[in-house]
């Protein structure tokens, strides 16, 4: 039993013959936390049942449902109101201000949008280090035809550090060692990515061009080819900026939570980011805007209808893609915002929408669905996101990497603060045994 204390400072907890205070730690936005570091100190040898427990108890919280695992500055989620900020901006207004993404993931890792100045000499740093070693380039002819350009992108994003050992061993806490490793992971992810590309679909791999932005030149590496310049309009690289900031951080999430206990272990940037590409991958986090369009291609070729897939998410056959979300509550800000961004683009490039046509039918159906209500599931960023995607051209196969490529502003963020964390220790769950109790060895047995 918790019950909160009249000056709301601590909780106090009642176990078997003990009752203790435990302290709330209080957010910026008034979120309350038990803080439970002292529980199993404060609980060794309290008897339960008439059962003397050593060595204290512990919380139970599989999927950390109703657990705080750091305090941190960077993003704020309300999921019950459908808020999103980094830094304290909210994001809606970040799109509409029309920031450019380098300058989201520069207020997400350095904590302020950036001047003029400050803007320019990191374009400076990130023209600099677009290369990768061209001994690289027997990294990715070794690769078999066809590969998942997730597994690739992990892979390579580690590989890239071999060549420069320096940043394998930098200090988060030295400014200007920080800000090129930030440089350099930001560049070469882009260009990682392009390449993994061109290998799969087997055209020469094209170099970055010095002249271009961010956005425009990761368009020109995937889409030119050596007898063909590709030329990106302004719809859609305002298109693919909006999608690398609406997916730039997400604070606890599965692959940002993965970065920080990976690096929890003094485990540096790279491999810390790389892992957390691993995490992303999987089809209940980053994979998720696939499952969606295959869906609404499903329904394009009427191999199924939009009422049979709500018959089946609703009686527990399937988990609708793009649809709930462990925080919000309310709809997703983020999907609010690519939607409509979605049919502005579908209009200027005149592209036919029937898969944007069919989503919002299926959204319609589910919002005033009782199933849906009841369960407050609304759709997610990736409801939409791959809709947009795929008009500017981006292969369904490349999706979760461009959520790897946006994501990496928020995980070399979330990996320093980590780092820089006065007093933290190694992330190190526990867990509640239900194995087999103590056995002894039949040593008569033959082995
Ligand atoms: N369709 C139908 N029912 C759903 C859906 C869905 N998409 N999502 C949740 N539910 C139901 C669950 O069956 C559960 O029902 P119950 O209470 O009767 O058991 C209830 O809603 C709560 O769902 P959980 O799975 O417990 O919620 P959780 O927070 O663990 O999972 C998740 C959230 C993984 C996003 C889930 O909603 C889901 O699988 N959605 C589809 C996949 C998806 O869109 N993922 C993208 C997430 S956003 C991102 O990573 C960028």
């Amino acid at each position: 039993m918790v019950n909160f204390t009249q000056e709301t400072t601590s909780a106090t907890l009642t176990i078997g013959d003990r009752v203790i205070e435990l302290p709330l730690v209080v957010g910026t936005e008034g979120e309350v936390a038990i803080d439970i570091r002292q529980l199993r100190q404060q609980t060794d040898g309290v008897a339960i049942n008439g059962n003397l427990v050593p060595g204290g108890v512990i919380s139970f919280d599989p999927g950390y449902k109703n657990t705080g695992s750091c305090q941190s500055e960077i993003t704020y989620i309300n999921g019950e109101e459908g808020i999103l900020r980094y830094r304290g901006y909210n994001i809606a207004d970040l799109a509409k201000k029309g920031y450019r993404f380098i300058d989201v993931a520069m207020l997400i890792i350095f904590g302020e949008l950036p001047t003029a100045a400050e803007r320019a000499n990191f374009r400076d740093l990130l023209t600099h280090n677009e290369l990768l070693d061209e001994d690289m380039r027997k990294f990715f002819d070794s690769l078999p035809p066809h590969g998942d350009p997730m597994a690739i992108l992990s892979a390579a994003v580690q590989c890239s550090s071999l060549y420069n050992p320096e940043l394998r061993a930098i200090d988060p806490a030295d400014p200007e060692g920080f800000t090129l490793a930030a440089a350099k992971l930001l560049s070469k992810v882009r260009t990682i990515a392009a390449f993994s590309y061109k290998k799969a679909i087997g055209q020469p791999i094209r170099y970055p061009n010095p002249e271009l932005d961010y956005v425009r030149n990761f368009l020109h590496m995937m889409f030119s080819i050596p007898n063909k310049p590709y030329h990106a309009s302004e719809t859609e690289v305002d298109a693919l900026n909006l999608f690398l900031t609406l997916h730039a951080d997400h604070e606890q999430n599965c692959s940002t939570s993965t970065v920080r206990m990976v690096g929890s272990s003094k485990a540096n940037l790279f491999d810390s980011a790389s892992s957390g590409i691993s995490a992303l991958a999987g089809p209940l986090h980053g994979g998720a805007n696939i499952a969606v369009v295959n869906m609404l291609e499903k329904v394009s070729r009427e191999e199924t209808t939009v009422n049979e897939l709500i018959g089946l998410a609703k009686s527990k056959k399937i988990k609708l893609p793009g649809f709930g979300h462990r925080l919000y509550k309310k709809y997703d800000p983020r999907a609010r915002i690519i939607k409509q961004k979605v049919d502005k683009l579908l209009g200027e490039l005149n592209h036919d929408a029937p898969l944007f046509t069919i989503a919002q039918q299926l959204e319609e159906i589910a919002l005033t669905d009782d199933y849906f209500i009841a369960k407050r599931l609304y759709p997610n960023v990736d409801f939409y996101s791959g809709i947009m995607l795929r008009a500017i051209g981006i292969p369904v196969n490349m999706f979760t990497v461009m959520f790897a490529m946006a994501r990496m502003a928020g995980w070399i963020a979330q990996w320093r603060e980590e780092m820089l964390t006065p007093g933290a220790a190694i992330q190190r769950p526990r867990q509640v045994y239900t194995g087999a109790p103590e056995r002894t060895i039949d040593w008569e047995m033959g082995i």
